[in-house]
């Protein structure tokens, strides 16, 4: 292990793309060639010998549309590149694998004929492939559409205006908590709320349970920080000399939204006095200034303030319970009229892993390479698929920290840094707890981390200077950090 240490940089990127014995973890900043070493291990994989494999044995994914396409444009260009003969990469994997020229053309065409079929893509798709795959299993209609949220919402704005004539007509079952929940804030944020409780991620008893205590998490944390921003911005665009009530009333809402945000509804206890004094003045009237639609807007964030501080944190466990059965009424008119969201793909797919044995051994035994690029964009769901997906041969866990993992067959890429998902669902630590897990691999075939420290993008392109530098300075130093750290475990290890 120590040997491997030592190696210069393209020496590790050789190995990232060539170790078969344990899984791979590469973790460098953007432009460091991080898909080139995915790519060129599928290439690997399809010419290596012993044991090479059929692209379609094969899993590679990644997060956005864009990305997968140019993931899969660059594969197919390099095997292109192998069925014309012409340059040293053949070579290369000639010398490398004791190969015919001849051999390496057959199979680099079998790959680019079979491209296509091939489970190269996002993880949305491949969700979708295996969900296809085991429709019974899946409890879904094997013709099911994929939805890209326009037709939910549709169908969630029509059920909305039904279920309030229903609740709101005089037959209404709970017009008390109506009262209590309307007292707080208006129809329309209520809907919004609604609207962010509906993704298929949220659980409502995690979050009823959540409403009760601790920091708020998921969708009312996205749907608090949100409004929390956008109080900001009212009060950032009112540059009054001398506040005025509102500006005094908005800027006490802010301080307790944030003070819900960092300690959960226990810390709005923690709201100073004089701010509580401001936001139980009565509001008034518009003043010079203020547009009738922002104040308006303000007017509702300060509402809600105000309601928190009255009613606590009960309020929100009141309108989860208020509208818990209008959510369980859109998602099964949803799913019974053949539509699933593109959430609803991963939850499904994580279930169907999860809770059928013989289906997670059958996917397991047909994909025989898991590679994941950006992983950084990673949220629990995706990483409990990508944990099942390379789980030994002939054990089954249904929790994903109990997952033994096949020596080998994972192979992840990211940089932390760049996770596009900062407040939202994937949070950093599923990174950094499945790097852990993956390092933590068990025995002599342990996981490897590779961390690789150039910036291949600020070298070989004539950008801006500045962005290049300003690049090259924080990842690499980043990079070298981790790299010190790292090398000091694998040591101890
Ligand atoms: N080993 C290498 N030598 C020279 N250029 C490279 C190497 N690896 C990658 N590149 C080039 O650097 C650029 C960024 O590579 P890419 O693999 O997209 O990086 P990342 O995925 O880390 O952002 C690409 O233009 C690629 O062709
Ligand atoms: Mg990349």
């Amino acid at each position: 292990m120590s040997d491997l240490l030592t190696l210069a940089d393209s020496q590790d990127r050789l190995l990232a793309e060539t170790t078969w014995d344990r899984n791979v973890v590469v973790v460098a900043g953007a432009g460091t060639g991080k898909t080139t070493i995915l790519v060129n291990r599928i290439l690997n994989l399809l010419l290596r010998e012993p044991n090479p494999l059929a692209i379609n044995e094969i899993v590679a994914l990644t997060f956005t549309n864009k990305a997968a396409t140019e993931m899969k444009q660059r594969l197919r260009a390099q095997l292109l590149r192998l069925t014309e003969q012409a340059d040293d990469m053949i070579a290369t994997f000639r010398t490398r694998y004791h190969l015919s020229a001849e051999q390496v053309g057959v199979r680099a065409r079998m790959a680019l004929e079979q491209i296509e079929k091939a489970q190269i893509g996002t993880l949305h798709s491949f969700a979708a492939h295996l969900l296809r795959l085991h429709p019974i299993e899946s409890e879904l209609d094997p013709l099911f559409q994929e939805d890209d949220g326009s037709r939910f919402n549709e169908l969630f704005h029509s059920y909305w205006d039904r279920w309030l004539d229903d609740e709101l007509g005089s037959a209404g079952p709970q017009h008390d908590r109506w009262r209590r929940v309307l007292a707080g804030t208006t129809l329309d944020d209520l809907r919004q709320l609604t609207a962010a409780l509906a993704g298929d991620f949220v659980d409502l008893d995690e979050l009823e349970y959540q409403c009760r205590s601790l920091p708020l998490e998921g969708a009312l944390r996205d749907w608090v920080v949100a409004t929390h921003g956008r109080a900001a911005t009212l009060l950032a665009a009112q540059d009054q000399p001398k506040p005025r009530k509102v500006e005094q009333m908005l800027a006490a809402a802010v301080q307790s939204l944030a003070l819900l945000l960092k300690q959960g509804p226990p810390g709005l206890a923690h709201l100073p006095q004089d701010e509580r004094a401001v936001l139980e003045k009565d509001l008034g009237k518009a003043p010079a200034g203020w547009h009738a639609p922002t104040f308006q807007e303000a007017a509702s964030i300060i509402g809600l303030a105000q309601q928190l501080l009255t009613v606590d944190q009960s309020y929100f466990q009141e309108v989860v319970t208020l509208v818990r059965p209008f959510l369980a009424q859109v998602h099964h008119g949803f799913l019974t009229s053949g539509w699933i969201a593109f959430d609803g793909l991963l939850a499904r797919a994580k279930t169907l892993l999860q809770d059928h044995p013989a289906v997670r051994a059958r996917i397991k035994q047909t994909y025989r390479a898991i590679l994941v690029d950006e992983f950084q964009d990673t949220d629990p769901v995706q990483y409990e698929i990508i944990l099942y997906l390379g789980e030994r041969a002939g054990s089954h866990q249904t929790a994903w920290h109990d997952v033994d993992l096949e020596p080998g067959k994972l192979f992840i890429v990211g940089d932390p840094k760049q996770s596009i998902y900062a407040f939202r669902r994937a949070d950093i630590e599923a990174f950094e707890r499945v790097v852990g897990k993956i390092r933590a691999g068990g025995g002599p075939m342990n996981g490897w981390q590779q961390d690789l420290s150039v910036n291949r993008k600020s070298q070989s392109s004539g950008r801006s200077f500045a962005s290049s530098r300003r690049e090259r300075t924080t990842r690499s130093s980043m990079c070298r950090l981790r790299l010190g750290r790292r090398r000091k475990r694998l040591r101890a290890g």
